[in-house]
């Protein structure tokens, strides 16, 4: 080792711990500003399983919070994941000794960001998280870096790549959502436990990082309303694709005078847009900026790869000696989060009812929407095979959304009316 080289000590050796070994021991000399980065020491659950790299020279640490306090190490890097236990004490064991900390843990900084950004900052160290949000692509350093001359208006996007490949997958070949996600299971795109993902919550932990970035609030990861895809049924992918709409898992943070409104929910995008061309496992995000304009990214936002070359770029900054804001602005400085009442948010629609094919049926339910104030943008009635009653479908003008929920709780009331209707917003992009 010379004097100008960076010890790393790697906590967590999954998917993106195991990449990011691959490429720190497969192409030793990783140098980006002069010094090399070498990993000193690991930690991980279990030491003794078959790996695709060889540890058996790097010193080993059964508690990762014993490696985040070594002195042998100079920068910190958490793979673990979770938002308490292990990762919270070992981030905060290597902060509070001084250390440089990179972590891909977005549950762990949605939680508890604007407390650890305080003490990175009183520690004057960086903490960084570019793998956090959307794997391999470079969503973080343009937000906090390159767009920091600018006010950032809007960010809205796919930031779960489980969840966008298995709506691809249900277009694609007509299956239902259970048995997408058994195979992605069976291929190794989603989790055992795919809840994170397919309930909404990973996307909501990201794009709640992506609000404080944007916005220079503390992250509130409990004022982030979060619907996943769980509840998708395979009737509204295809009837929104007769209505010349995609079904994606949308993100999306937008501030107005009133505070800040952060949601994770299954949204329309018209078919040509480019959220709704974004495919599969791909990540991807509109960022608008009031003197940049608009700016779009796309790619890979999950896997070992792409995600440890994320981390990677995070040790290269720490090995340049910059100490930057964790977010937006110094922790001192983070405003808090003022949110605004979702109920007062405008925004246009599409609901599906399941109604009785008798007469009077579409009178009803539009009469009730304009009884409500609710204008109709297109309307459709299919038959479709195999279901109980007709499926009655339309989108609406831009609407209040307490306006457009009484329209439905009354709809929903209707004797015609079988099912409970179905309500997907049409995203604002
Ligand atoms: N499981 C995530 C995804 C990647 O499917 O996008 C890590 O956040």
């Amino acid at each position: 080792m010379s004097k100008t080289d960076w010890r790393i000590g790697v906590a967590g050796l999954g998917t993106v711990g195991g990449g990011l070994l691959e490429f720190l021991l497969e192409r030793p000399g990783f140098s980006p500003t002069g010094g090399q980065a070498i990993v000193t020491g690991i930690s991980a659950r279990t030491r003794a399983r078959p790996r695709p790299f060889d540890i058996s020279n790097i010193p080993w640490f059964d508690d990762p919070v014993a490696l985040a306090r070594s002195p042998e190490n100079d920068i910190f890097v958490e793979l673990i994941g979770g938002f308490e236990g292990p990762a919270k004490d070992a981030v905060e064991a290597a902060l509070l000794a001084g250390k440089p900390v990179v972590t891909a843990n977005k549950a762990l900084l949605a939680h508890h960001g604007a407390e650890l950004a305080r003490l990175a900052e009183a520690k004057g160290v960086p903490l960084l998280f570019e793998a956090a949000v959307m794997g391999g692509v470079p969503a973080v350093k343009i937000m906090r870096e390159a767009m920091v001359g600018d006010d950032i208006l809007s960010v809205a996007g796919i930031l779960n790549g489980t969840c966008n490949y298995i709506l691809t997958e249900m277009e694609a070949t007509g299956r239902a959502f259970a048995d997408v996600l058994a195979d992605a299971q069976r291929l190794g795109y989603a989790e055992a436990d795919p809840t994170t993902d397919v309930g909404g919550f990973d996307a909501a932990h990201k794009i709640t990082l992506l609000a404080a970035l944007a916005f220079g609030c503390a992250p509130n990861f409990a004022a982030t309303e979060v619907e996943g895809i769980d509840q998708i049924d395979l009737m509204d992918i295809r009837l929104a694709k007769d209505l010349g709409y995609r079904v994606k898992l949308v993100a999306s943070a937008e501030r107005s005078e009133d505070g800040v409104l952060v949601r994770v929910h299954p949204s329309l995008a018209p078919m040509a847009h480019p959220l709704a061309q974004a495919g599969g496992a791909l990540n991807a995000l509109f960022i608008e900026g009031q003197r940049i304009g608009r700016i779009f990214v796309q790619g890979p936002g999950a896997g070992a790869r792409p995600t440890a070359a994320a981390v990677a770029a995070d040790i290269a900054d720490v090995m340049t000696r910059a100490v930057r804001p964790v977010f937006q602005k110094p922790a001192s400085e983070l405003k808090p989060f003022t949110p605004v009442d979702p109920s007062k948010s405008m925004g246009r629609a599409y609901l599906r009812f399941m109604v009785k094919d008798e007469p009077g049926v579409i009178a009803a339910v539009s009469e009730t929407l304009a009884e409500a104030g609710v204008s109709i943008e297109s309307f459709l009635q299919k038959p479709v095979e195999n279901a109980d009653g007709v499926p009655i479908v339309l989108t609406t003008h831009a609407v209040a959304e307490s306006v457009l929920m009484a329209a439905i709780e009354r709809i929903a009331n209707l004797s015609s009316v079988l099912d409970r209707p179905r309500l997907l917003r049409i995203a604002r992009i």
